[in-house]
């Protein structure tokens, strides 16, 4: 069984299709049919919902695509739906919510079709600031919504207007006053004494199953137990699967309620991300250390996507053009793998051997992914080539590191996706860099090797001429960027000996 709070109600599910969506389930068995269904593959965001995730004993709510999100996977979470922002069935004005009200007031709505997607991302903004945020952090809390036919920028008014009116009940959810408190402080005791008796969470619809386990140990034993089973963390990749591709899995094994799976830490020895803890749970912290990322991160997907997406889950997927891999390998990174036959390390470099092929073992988790500690000495390059700057995947993504001393590159590292079958280094433009200067006339060397290290495909996104021109053309911007970044010439992040050690979140299991 698992227990959830759906808006201010308890909901106990014992039985349903493992890749069953809160999406379908909302419409088709709530009769909630207030958020919309446009793509079903998380590319509109009509159907945003808000999710609540209760990290010691306060809940923090994020939003989510309710098309890619499996019922699954919220035992133990609070889902509020568009349905729960007005109090009557037929509100006038002053009975919206502020974002709803400004809506109305700026005219954000015309077909209406997206407006609930819009109105549950504002939402969600609004509860977790008090001030309005500015446009920046409006376009990424929206990046993940479509209107075809209002023009976003009566959207983009509303979302400030919405913190503008006076005498609001507080916007913060968790402040006293807030019309979802009481009820759901009395539901969240219930529901948390309910969640300790219940040790494994499991769903049973006939032969096929949805296991929750709640350690490593149990996930390692429940995976050798049934080898056939899929693992799902997001389900940002598989729900794909599951409603493009009507390729659907009667076992899955959720990753996301193993605190080992779910942590980032930061140490002497450098940078620890656990494989299921969604992007946006470590974006910040990864980005203080290595800031010259927060660019990729932030246009990984949408805001929805990096909310629920993982690490773990894209490495695992083993896709050509995934963006954090090329980062990962570039920066040496490490999988730590595990099963019940114990644990094993592989560098991410060698992880994948073909096309969706890793040295996975069937009866394998990735449980971490380990970075090295960042030298003073280190340097780091991003690019991400896609159509749109928002919610896009990458037609090549180029990262390339290196520690620069005596006025030399050395221990160049240069990854790029969307160039072969995987993620792969360059391992030739490496060589061209290697023990040379940082100049323009090195970089342009070293980019006419890119057509001895990978023979990129033509598809939908980009003709091979194309990824290999637009490749060979970032090494120059490379050089114009350390032109204008100081980065380039010295130091500006700053390395302590002893880092302190963060952990973002201790653990689901806490519930
Ligand atoms: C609209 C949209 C936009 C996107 N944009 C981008 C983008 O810009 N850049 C980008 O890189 N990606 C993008 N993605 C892809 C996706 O979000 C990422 O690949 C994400 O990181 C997958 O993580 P997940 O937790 O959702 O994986 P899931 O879907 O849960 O799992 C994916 C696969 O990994 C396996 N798996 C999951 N966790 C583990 C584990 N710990 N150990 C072993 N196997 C595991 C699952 O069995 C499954 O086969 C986008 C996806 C969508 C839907
Ligand atoms: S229906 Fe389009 S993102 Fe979910
Ligand atoms: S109002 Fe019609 S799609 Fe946005």
């Amino acid at each position: 069984m698992i227990q959830f709070l759906l808006n201010d109600e308890m909901i106990e599910l014992k039985s349903f299709a493992p890749s069953l969506s809160v999406l379908d389930w909302l419409r088709t068995k709530m009769g909630k049919v207030g958020s919309k269904e446009g793509c079903a593959s998380g590319d509109c965001g009509a159907c945003t919902v808000v999710v609540g995730d209760l990290i010691e004993g306060k809940w923090h709510y994020k939003s989510v695509n309710a098309c890619l999100s499996l019922l699954g996977n919220l035992h133990g979470k609070h889902l509020i739906t568009i349905e729960a922002l007005t109090s009557k069935m037929n509100p006038d004005v002053e009975d919206l919510h502020p974002v709803q009200r400004a809506m109305v007031e700026c005219h954000g709505s015309q077909c209406g079709f997206c407006t609930p997607g819009f109105i549950m991302s504002l939402f969600v903004l609004y509860m977790n600031h008090t001030t309005y945020p500015g446009r920046k952090t409006v376009i990424q809390a929206l990046g993940g919504n479509l209107c075809r036919c209002t023009g976003y920028e009566p959207i983009l008014k509303a979302a400030e207007k919405c913190f503008s009116y006076d005498n609001e009940p507080a916007k913060n959810i968790a402040h006293e006053d807030h019309r979802f408190t009481q009820q759901v402080k009395v539901l969240t005791e219930s529901l948390q004494s309910a969640l300790e008796a219940n040790s494994i969470p499991l769903i049973e619809n006939g032969d096929q199953h949805f296991y929750l386990p709640q350690n490593l140990a149990q996930l390692c034993e429940l995976k050798a137990a049934h080898p056939q089973a899929q693992f799902v963390a997001g389900a940002t990749d598989l729900s794909v699967e599951f409603s493009q591709r009507l390729s659907y899995q009667d076992q899955l094994i959720s990753v996301r309620y193993c605190p080992e799976l779910m942590q980032f830490t930061s140490d002497q020895s450098g940078l620890h991300i656990g494989a299921a803890l969604p992007y946006s749970e470590f974006i910040t912290c990864f980005c203080d250390v290595y800031p010259e990322a927060h660019e990729l991160f932030e246009r990984l997907g949408s805001l929805q996507v990096r909310n629920a997406g993982s690490l773990g889950g894209s490495i695992a997927n083993a896709s050509p053009i995934g963006d954090p891999a090329p980062l990962l390998i570039a920066l040496n990174a490490t999988l730590e793998l595990h099963s019940t036959s114990g644990k094993r390390m592989i560098d991410l470099a060698e992880f994948f051997i073909d096309y969706r092929k890793t040295q996975l073992a069937k009866d394998e988790v990735i449980v971490a992914i380990h970075i090295p500690k960042r030298t003073a000495t280190f340097k780091l390059s991003c690019h991400k080539i896609s159509k749109r700057i928002e919610d896009d995947i990458s037609a090549v993504c180029l990262v390339l590191a290196y520690q620069y001393d005596n006025d030399q590159m050395q221990q160049v590292r240069c990854a790029m996706g969307g160039m072969a079958a995987t993620p792969a280094l360059a391992t030739n433009v490496a060589g061209m860099l290697e023990s040379k200067a940082f100049s323009l006339e090195n970089l342009q060397l070293a980019a006419e090797k890119i057509e001895i290290d990978f023979q990129p495909l033509s598809d939908v996104r980009a003709s091979s001429e194309y990824r290999i021109q637009v490749s060979k053309n970032l090494f120059s911007r490379i050089w114009y960027q350390g032109q204008e970044k100081p980065q380039f010439k010295s130091v500006n992040v700053q390395i302590t000996n002893a880092a302190p050690i963060i952990q973002t979140r201790i653990s689901h299991a806490a519930l």
